[in-house]
C-alpha cells in the first residue's frame, strides 16, 4: 500500500492506468449524481507556498463532493519550515486531518512532511515535480484518444516540474515523451537515466520534434519563484512557442495541452490555445475528477495498492 502521492515513478504503469480508470468512471458517476460521499467528516489540511487557482479550487470542491472538508492555509498563516519545522506540522496535522496537501517550493519539504505524516501527503505542486497536473493530463488525453500506450507527447519548451512529472506518466503507461528544449532548460542527465530506456528523446528543433505527435504540450516559460530571471527565459526560449506555423509541422489529428495559467504570446500564440481551447480547459477540469478519485483511494481505502 501507498501511503502518499509526491511523485509518479514509485507507481507501475498498472497502478498509473488504474487510477485513470477510476477517474474516467468516477466522473461518469459524479455526472449522474450517483458518486457515493465516501469521505465524511474527513478533513483534508491544503498548505500553499504559491499561489493557485485550480489546484486549490478543484481539491476543496473534491473533499466538498465527497462530503469532506478542505483546509486553506498559507505560508503566512503556518510558517512552514520557519514557525515549525515540517516534521511537527505534519505531526500535527496528521493527527487532526485525514491527509495532507501541501504546493511549496523545495520538494524535499513535500517529501519530510510526507516521511513525518501518519496520513496522505500529496504534492500539489513544487519546484521539482506536479504529479496530479501530470495525471489530469493523461486522463484528459485517454479521453481523447482511447489507450495511451504508443501515443507520442511532446513537451515544446522549459523541461520543468510539470515536464518531470509527464514524462514520468508517459514512460509508465508505454507513451513516448520527447522535449524540444534549448540548451540549458533540458531535463537532468540523473531525471533522464531513471526513466525506462526508449521512452524519452531530447530534440532541439520544435518543427522536427513536433512531427509524430499526438499531443503538444507546453507550459509557462516562468514558472512560480523564477520572475526574476524571467526576462532572460523569454529570451532563450523564443523560439519554442505553440503557434500556427509548428501546428503545422504536427500531424493534423494532434492537440494542444496546456496546464494553465497560459501567458499567450509567449509560450503559446492566443490563436493556437483558442483552436484547442476545449482540450485545455478539459484538462483543468479534470483536475478535479482525477484529484477526487486519489482523495477516496488515498483516505477511504487507505492507499494506492
Ligand atoms: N495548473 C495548476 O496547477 O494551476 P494553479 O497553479 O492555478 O493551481
Ligand atoms: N511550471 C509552472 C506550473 C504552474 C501550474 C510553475 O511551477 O509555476
Amino acid at each position: 500500500m501507498m501511503k502518499d502521492f509526491v511523485n509518479l515513478d514509485p507507481f507501475s504503469g498498472e497502478q498509473l492506468q488504474d487510477l485513470i480508470d477510476r477517474a474516467i468512471a468516477d466522473k461518469a458517476l459524479f455526472r449522474q449524481g450517483k458518486l457515493q460521499p465516501t469521505l465524511e467528516r474527513k478533513t483534508l489540511a491544503m498548505i500553499f507556498e504559491k499561489p493557485s487557482l485550480r489546484t486549490r479550487v478543484s481539491f476543496e470542491t473534491a473533499m466538498t463532493h465527497l462530503g469532506g472538508h478542505a483546509i486553506y492555509m498559507t505560508q503566512g498563516d503556518i510558517g512552514l519550515g520557519k514557525r515549525e519545522s515540517a516534521e511537527d506540522t505534519a505531526a500535527v496535522l496528521g493527527r487532526m486531518c485525514d491527509a495532507i496537501m501541501a504546493r511549496t517550493f523545495s520538494h524535499e519539504m513535500v517529501e519530510r512532511l510526507a516521511a513525518a505524516s501518519p496520513t496522505p501527503v500529496i504534492n500539489a505542486l513544487t519546484d521539482y515535480s506536479h504529479p496530479c497536473q501530470a495525471m489530469a493530463d493523461l486522463m484528459t488525453a485517454q479521453e481523447h484518444f482511447g489507450p495511451l500506450q504508443g501515443r507520442t507527447l511532446v513537451f515544446v519548451g522549459d523541461g520543468n516540474n510539470v515536464a518531470r512529472s509527464l514524462a514520468q506518466g508517459c514512460a509508465a503507461l508505454g507513451m513516448r515523451f520527447i522535449l524540444a528544449a534549448p540548451e540549458g532548460y533540458e531535463l537532468e542527465q540523473a531525471f533522464v537515466d531513471s526513466l525506462p530506456g526508449g521512452c524519452y528523446s531530447l530534440v532541439r528543433e520544435p518543427a522536427r520534434a513536433v512531427k509524430d505527435a499526438d499531443v503538444l504540450y507546453t507550459d509557462t516559460w516562468v514558472s512560480m519563484g523564477q520572475e526574476k530571471e524571467g526576462q532572460k527565459r523569454k529570451s532563450d526560449l523564443s523560439a519554442f512557442q505553440i503557434n500556427a506555423e509548428l501546428l503545422r509541422a504536427a500531424p493534423s489529428h494532434a492537440v494542444v495541452m496546456h496546464c494553465l495559467p497560459a501567458y499567450k504570446g509567449c509560450e503559446i500564440t492566443a490563436e493556437a490555445f483558442d483552436a484547442h481551447a476545449e482540450t485545455i480547459f478539459a484538462e483543468a477540469e479534470n483536475r478535479l475528477h482525477f484529484q477526487r478519485t486519489l482523495l477516496n483511494v488515498l483516505i477511504a481505502e487507505g492507499g494506492i495498492r
